[in-house]
This record gives structure tokens, C-alpha cells and sequence, in this order.
């Protein structure tokens, strides 16, 4: 049987979210430059999205730039961003083909100007799309995300204190990136890596973990296919015993 058939479509997860790594080792694998396998990755990208999207996955969020890659050599730094703007431009059809709204989370507005300007004019021509959300984490790290709420929130209220105990989990989370994005249910990282890497830390307090050795570019649907198959048959107990969870 096909992996595609062995998914049960009532038990899909609503959210998954990608850490994308291994670009620099498969181009170096095969006696290229890092770039190279980052060119690469954007295939992936592609059929990730379209798989995703075919299937019915509602969010599907894709680690694609931290704010410690800004630490790479700058050659590397700047390949990524025109690359950046390369994929949008090629891939803004088979976006909206596919009726995918593109959100974004992290620190927009600290990318390159024409980066800043491509992505905004991309969220709003698939502001009206009703299939799969694609959220792209770019110059985001889950701490800066946190410590960026705390800041929204002591600035919002500078005027009326807030009452302390009115504070709780939904009260916070309004103030991060994904506040209007369900926490992951799965997530997936690449190339043989065992950890978060400062990804979406708050929301993935339940998440089920996915590692695969797999480098980004030679990932695809299958791969995702694969993962959601191992997904489907974990328990998730959020704390409950299973004797609660079979009822
Ligand atoms: C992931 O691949 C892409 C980004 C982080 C931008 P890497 O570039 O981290 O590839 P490796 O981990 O060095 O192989
Ligand atoms: C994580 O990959 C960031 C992205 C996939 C964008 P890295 O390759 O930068 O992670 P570390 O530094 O090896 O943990
Ligand atoms: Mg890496």
C-alpha cells in the first residue's frame, strides 16, 4: 500500500511545523558550495507545500531563516536573502494555484528592505486564499519572539496596569507571532540534528517530535508522508493516562 493511503485523513495534524536543515551538507556531499544546496532546498520547499496542501494539512510552518544565521558568513548571509527573493518571485503561481495563504513569524521588518517589501506584497495577494496556511519563520528565534511579548505587553499597558491575575497562558499568547495559529502538532527536523534550535519553544510544549536523516533538498511529500504515517500512530496523553484517552 501506498504511504499516501496509510494516512487516516480524520486523524491528520492540524499543524506542522519544519525545522529545514542539511542545505550546506548535501551541496558539500557532492563537492558543491553551500549555495548550491540551499537552491536546492527550494524544491523541497515546493513539494512539501504542495503535498501538504493536497492533503488537507491546514498550517504548515517552515523554519527557513533564524536570527543566529545572521552569524554565517556574510557571502552565505546574502546568497539566502536574494535567494529569498528569487523563490517568492518563482513561486508566487503555484501559490496561489494551490490557494495557499502565506503568513510570516519572526522579525520581518529586520530583513532587507526588498525582502520586507516582496513578502508583505505576497501576504496580501493570499490574504483570500482558503486552503493550506503557509507560515515562513524568517529572522525569528522562539526567545526573541518571548522576550519581544513581554515588551508589547508592558508597552500596551503603560497607561492601566495590568491586573496580575488576569494573566494565563491564552493572555500571553496573544502577544506572540502565532497568535492566531494553533501550536504544532507535529514537527519535523531534517538531516539527523536532535534539537529545537530556538524554534517556536512555547508552542511546541506538546508537539510530537520527528527526526529524520534525510537532507532538506532530497526531501519530499513521501518524506512528509512518512513522518505523518509515524505520527498517526503515537498516543498523545497530554498528561492523562491511556485508559483516558481510549474512552
Ligand atoms: C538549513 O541548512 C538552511 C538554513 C539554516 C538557512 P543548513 O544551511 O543549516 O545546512 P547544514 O546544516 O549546514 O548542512
Ligand atoms: C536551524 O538550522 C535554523 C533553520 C533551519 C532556519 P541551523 O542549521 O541554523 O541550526 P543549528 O545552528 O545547527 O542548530
Ligand atoms: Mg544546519
Amino acid at each position: 500500500m501506498d504511504l499516501k493511503d496509510q494516512i487516516d485523513k480524520k486523524n491528520l495534524p492540524q499543524h506542522i511545523a519544519v525545522i529545514m536543515d542539511g542545505n550546506g551538507r548535501w551541496a558539500q556531499k557532492k563537492g558543491n558550495q553551500r549555495i548550491f544546496g540551499h537552491k536546492n532546498g527550494v524544491k523541497a520547499v515546493r513539494d512539501t507545500v504542495e503535498g501538504a496542501a493536497e492533503l488537507g494539512i491546514n498550517f504548515l510552518t517552515l523554519y527557513a531563516f533564524s536570527t543566529e544565521n545572521w552569524n554565517r558568513p556574510k557571502q552565505e548571509v546574502n546568497a539566502l536573502m536574494s535567494l529569498l527573493i528569487t523563490s517568492i518571485n518563482s513561486e508566487t503561481d503555484t501559490l496561489i494555484k494551490n490557494n495557499v495563504r502565506l503568513l510570516t513569524i519572526g522579525n520581518i521588518d529586520g530583513l532587507p528592505k526588498n525582502v520586507t517589501a516582496k513578502l508583505k506584497g505576497l501576504i496580501n495577494q493570499t490574504a483570500n486564499n482558503t486552503g493550506l496556511t503557509l507560515v515562513l519563520a524568517l529572522n525569528y528565534s522562539a526567545r526573541w519572539e518571548i522576550v519581544n511579548a513581554v515588551k508589547e505587553i508592558i508597552a500596551e499597558n503603560r497607561q492601566n496596569p495590568i491586573d496580575v491575575d488576569s494573566i494565563n497562558n491564552e493572555f500571553f499568547e496573544r502577544y506572540l507571532n502565532t497568535k492566531d495559529i494553533p501550536d504544532p502538532d507535529l514537527l519535523i527536523r531534517t538531516s539527523g540534528e536532535y534539537r529545537i534550535s530556538n524554534f517556536l519553544i512555547w508552542q511546541m510544549a506538546y508537539s510530537e517530535l520527528y527526526f529524520t536523516e534525510v537532507l532538506w533538498p532530497d526531501f519530499r511529500r513521501n518524506d512528509l508522508y512518512e513522518a505523518i504515517v509515524d505520527y498517526q500512530k503515537r498516543e498523545r496523553r497530554f498528561g492523562k493516562i491511556s485508559e483516558q484517552i481510549k474512552k
